[in-house]
C-alpha cells in the first residue's frame, strides 16, 4: 500500500454540519472515506474530460417497446458500434416498458456519442450514462470495500 498522507481540512461550521449530515445519510463510516470517494469521483470525471482517453461505463435506458421499431433501432445502433458495446442486459420491466443496461468501453468521445444517440432516441423515456474508470483513479484504494473480484 502506498504511503498514507494525512491532511486537515478547514471549513465553516455550516458547511461541516451539512457535510456530516450527508455522510450519515450515505452511510460513510468516516469523513475520510467520504472525502476519498469525492476525490475519486472527480478524478474519474477528469479522465472523461480527455476525449481520447480509454473510458468505461454503463448506459441505462428505459423505453416504451410499443413505440414502432424502437427496440430494433436501439439494437441497430449498438450493432453499428459493436466495438464499443461489451454487453447488454434487457429487462422486461412492465407490460409497456423495457430497461436496458449497456456496458460500454472505448474512447471517451465515442462512448459519449453512442450514449447521447441512444438516450436521444424518440421513445426512450429515461437514459443516463454512468461514467466510471478502470485504473488510475483508483490506485491506492484501501481494500475495506467489498468487490465482486
Ligand atoms: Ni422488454
Amino acid at each position: 500500500m502506498p504511503d498514507l498522507v494525512r491532511f486537515s481540512v478547514s471549513m465553516n461550521g455550516d458547511l461541516a454540519t451539512r457535510f456530516d449530515r450527508l455522510i450519515r445519510r450515505r452511510g460513510y463510516p468516516s469523513r475520510s472515506e467520504a472525502v476519498r470517494d469525492m476525490v475519486r469521483r472527480e478524478l474519474v470525471r477528469q479522465e472523461w474530460e480527455n476525449p481520447d482517453a480509454e473510458a468505461v461505463g454503463t448506459v441505462t435506458l428505459v423505453y416504451d417497446h410499443h413505440v414502432r421499431d424502437l427496440s430494433e433501432r436501439l439494437t441497430e445502433m449498438q450493432h453499428r458500434q459493436h466495438h464499443l458495446v461489451t454487453s447488454t442486459t434487457h429487462v422486461h420491466l412492465t407490460h409497456d416498458h423495457c430497461l436496458e443496461v449497456i456496458v460500454v468501453r472505448g474512447r471517451a468521445r465515442d462512448v459519449q456519442a453512442l450514449a447521447d444517440k441512444l438516450i436521444a432516441t424518440r421513445g426512450v423515456l429515461h437514459g443516463e450514462l454512468v461514467a466510471t474508470a478502470m485504473g488510475k483513479a483508483f490506485q491506492g484504494k484501501p481494500s475495506q470495500k467489498h468487490h465482486a473480484h
